[in-house]
């Protein structure tokens, strides 16, 4: 903790309530951040971290308490107060205008102008490079954001924080979209930023992170403060069990399956990506009944064409995809939905919801129409609500309120209630494609436990993940993705994550 300045408090948080009407967010938080230091928050989904950041960074305004930057009490009453106070913040969900480039979004608001009013789009290029030297963010300034990965969306998103003059810098869960490699990237820089002395308030659920990068880690459980640790003094069943009040099982029991017929078989399948360039190029894969395949490999391999062709959003050029040993490339996501396969996506608030509907409207999006939920073109109020509280039960879907706006849940819990949709659907197919993104450990052993369930009820699960730990975890077999092909199919049991990332490199023996 070398550079951590205990005298210099840069944020204090004090008593921090926020109230959304009935439903207490934060309850009276506590949080103090020292200069240059790396202070992880933690907590189950829908806890409160994201709402105490945002609170911290004047998106919404305490029901009461006070924050104090550097020594001095401060009210946040928006984002450029925050900016002003020298604190950044990079979201959750990524706030980036896609067609313009990474250089006009990081200037955006911050324009300076040059003769005539014109903007000097040269200057600004050459100072987001030299921040972006010095902290080793890699960007490419006049690539459209539309066009980059999104490794380096939240690199652009540090960046513009950081231009802005950030002291501070809040990142909100920024590893749970990136692959391993990106997340490698991400902790050098974020070790950079601490040794010049900047804070960083990092919001993450992998245990494994905390454990490697902050300093001190604060716990809050349903809105409340539970303590703040040394995180070199605790371990990582201790962080869990603060974080859910009992301890969680790492480790999913597996027992032996009867394996069943073919249920999805894929063969010789070639699809194009979104710029028209090949991205299967003879896919081959059979999932039977029963049976987990885990598909691991490095992030844009083809995984997400692989979803998308199987679940009829991508066209397929040539090859065959068959569900119980019948033909159906090219049918229309309701009729592919028709043969009994149920996907859980990847990014949830572009496939998996409509955040304007309330839980127990988006409970029903593919069954809206059929009974009990409609009846001659009526829907259905009681069967409609009926569904939405078992199955908020069920999955323990935070707060348990049918008629709660999706698009207010916590990240995690969305996912959760997408989940419970799914599996609801009693597919004989189920696709997980990154299932568990954006969980906290309790609720990760949760779903780990759902989807082993519907394996034992002979169900085939096709489950897509960058998590290794997932992968090895659930699958019975794993199957390595490389440059569009199953390149290796290795038995659990035979599979270490050493002999998984050599093939996933494209290393076949
Ligand atoms: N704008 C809002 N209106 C109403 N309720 C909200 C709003 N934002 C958050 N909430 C509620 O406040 C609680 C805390 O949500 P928050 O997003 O802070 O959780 P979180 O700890 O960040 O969870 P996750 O790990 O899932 O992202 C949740 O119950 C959530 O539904
Ligand atoms: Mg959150």
């Amino acid at each position: 903790m070398k550079h951590i300045d205990l005298s210099k408090k840069v944020v204090e948080m004090i008593g921090v309530t926020k109230k959304f009407g009935d439903l207490t967010a934060n309850d009276a938080i506590g949080l103090t951040v020292h200069q240059g230091e790396i202070h992880a928050l933690l907590g189950e989904n829908g806890a409160g971290k994201s709402t105490l950041m945002n609170v911290l960074y004047g998106i919404y305004t305490p029901t009461k308490g006070q924050i104090r930057i550097n020594g001095s009490p401060v009210e946040i009453s928006s984002p450029s107060v925050a900016i002003s106070q020298g604190i950044g913040m990079v979201h959750q969900h990524f706030m980036l205008v896609k067609p313009f480039t990474v250089t006009e979004n990081i200037i955006l608001g911050k324009e300076t102008a040059g003769c005539f009013g014109k903007i000097n789009m040269n200057q600004a290029a050459k100072d987001v490079s030299k921040i972006s030297e010095k902290y080793g963010l890699q960007v490419d300034p006049l690539a459209k954001v539309q066009d980059i990965t999104v490794g380096m969306e939240q690199r652009v998103e540090i960046l513009k924080a950081l231009y802005r003059g950030a002291q501070t810098l809040i990142l909100d869960e920024p590893t749970a979209v990136l692959t391993p490699q990106e997340i490698k990237d991400l902790t050098r820089i974020i070790k950079n930023l601490t040794a010049e002395g900047k804070s960083i308030i990092l919001i993450t659920h992998k245990l494994k992170e905390i454990k490697e990068s902050a300093d001190y880690c604060t716990i809050i459980r349903r809105g409340k403060h539970i303590g703040t640790v040394q995180v070199d003094q605790v371990d990582e069943q201790q962080l869990a069990s603060m974080m859910v009040g009992r301890t969680v099982n790492f480790k999913v029991d597996k027992q032996n399956g009867a394996k069943g017929g073919p249920v999805l078989e894929i063969s010789g399948l070639h699809v194009k990506d979104n710029r028209g360039l090949p991205a299967l190029k003879g896919l081959d894969l059979c999932v039977r009944a029963g049976e987990i395949i885990g598909v691991a490999g490095v992030d844009g391999n083809g995984q997400s064409e692989l979803i998308e062709a199987v679940t009829g959003l991508r066209p397929i050029e040539s090859g065959s995809v068959s569900i119980q040993g019948k033909q159906i490339n090219n049918l229309t996501p309701r009729q592919i939905h028709g043969r009994r396969v149920s996907t859980i996506p990847e990014d949830r608030q572009l496939r998996g919801m409509i955040s304007e509907f309330s839980i127990a409207e988006n409970m029903i999006l593919e069954n809206y129409y059929k009974p009990p939920f409609s009846k001659k073109g009526f829907s259905q109020t009681a069967p409609i609500k009926e569904n939405a509280q078992t199955l908020i039960q069920r999955f323990d879907v935070r707060p348990d309120d049918p008629d709660y706006r999706a698009g207010a849940l916590s990240g995690g819990n969305q996912q959760k209630m997408i989940i419970a949709r799914q599996i609801a659907n009693n597919p004989d197919l189920l696709i997980a494609a990154q299932p568990t993104r954006g969980l906290d450990v309790g609720a990760i052993e949760y779903v780990h436990k759902a989807l082993m369930a519907q394996r034992n009820e002979g169900k085939a699960v096709l489950l897509i993940s960058l998590e290794l730990d997932e992968i090895i975890n659930l699958s019975d077999t794993i199957a390595i993705i490389y440059e569009g092909r199953i390149i290796g199919l290795l038995q659990n049991g035979d599979a270490d994550e050493k002999k998984i990332g050599l093939m996933m490199a494209g290393h076949v023996n």
